[in-house]
């Protein structure tokens, strides 16, 4: 493959439930990114920036190797591969808050499952062979884990194994093979991977500005812009409450002596017991904003 050594190269899902996140994670972040649906890279307008479209199961070898200087990834096929390969260069540097799934063993919903003892001399189909073997060596199973590449939950019915080992997100699909989940083997969300190998000052400037980029728009899928009026008693108790809030600014309110507004950037998510509870210290006419863009 013929890579440009001036442009950066993010590898993302080509299908699957990461791909259309992973995309609009980067547009988010304000990348122009070519359209061309089936293609297996796209280049980005406004940037030096190239997409490659691959197999998710590749992403950890491209990024360890430097092919692509970043990548979005499961955390489940990253684990898998840094234990086959525990000498990869490359680092994780932020969970993307989506791909939320587990890796879950399962068992035929009429078996009575009486805990993963049972599983000892008995067969495990998987795509996840080393997250499967690590967590029964962590127990000290001694079960036979069956390598599949897909399909996985047909197995109990095919007669290649009696349980499974695979991803659930929904549930939908367990279900639907007549299967229940019995054990989590982890817990697995997409993450931004970057490369250890060292780039040039060029593409390592650029690096930066991408990561901040991204940062921002991560900031910002939590953090809203409060607006709320006080009286200058519960001034300390407001800012007490406001979750991951810096310094709130406090204006004086014209005509109302001893009144302030208060605005502030809530870096964690704000729910309805925070407004209540600033309702409770006396804050009035508060007002939650989305924030569309930051850059701290
Ligand atoms: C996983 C897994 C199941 C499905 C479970 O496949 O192998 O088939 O998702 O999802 P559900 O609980 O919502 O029904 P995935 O989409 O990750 O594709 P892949 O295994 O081919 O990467
Ligand atoms: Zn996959």
């Amino acid at each position: 493959m013929f890579v440009d050594s001036q442009r950066l190269h993010i590898a993302v899902q080509k299908s699957g439930r990461l791909a259309d996140y992973s995309r609009g994670l980067l547009r988010d972040a304000g990348l122009k990114i070519q359209n061309g649906k089936n293609a297996l890279t796209a280049r980005v307008d406004n940037f030096p920036i190239d997409l490659m479209f691959v197999r998710d199961d590749d992403i950890p070898t491209f990024v360890a190797d430097g092919v692509c200087e970043f990548g979005m990834v499961g955390l489940n096929v990253l684990e898998e591969f840094a234990l086959d390969q525990p000498e990869a260069r490359f680092d994780v540097v932020a969970p993307l808050g989506f791909g939320r799934c587990a890796l879950k063993i399962a068992a035929p919903e009429a078996f009575a499952y009486p805990g993963p003892d049972v599983l000892a001399g008995e067969r495990i189909a998987t795509s996840y062979p080393r997250l499967l073997r690590r967590f029964l060596d962590e127990r000290g199973i001694d079960a036979t884990v069956v390598r599949m590449t897909g399909a996985v939950e047909l197995a109990p019915r095919l007669g290649i194994a009696r349980f499974v080992c695979d991803l659930v997100s929904t549930g939908a699909t367990l279900e639907a093979n007549g299967l229940a989940p019995v054990e989590t083997v982890m817990e697995s969300e997409a993450v931004l991977v970057r490369t250890r190998k060292v780039l040039n000052p060029g593409k390592q400037e650029l690096s930066e500005n991408l990561l901040r980029r991204i940062e921002g728009v991560l900031a910002t899928q939590e953090s809203k812009y409060i607006m709320l009026n006080a009286p200058e008693a519960a001034l300390g108790q407001i800012s007490a409450i406001l979750p991951g809030a810096e310094a709130p600014t406090i204006i004086p309110l014209a005509g109302t002596p001893g009144h302030f507004a208060v605005h502030a950037v809530c870096k964690e998510s704000v729910f309805w017991e925070t407004l209540q509870k600033l309702k409770a210290v006396g804050a009035s006419a508060i007002l939650v904003m989305p924030i569309e863009k930051m850059m701290m």
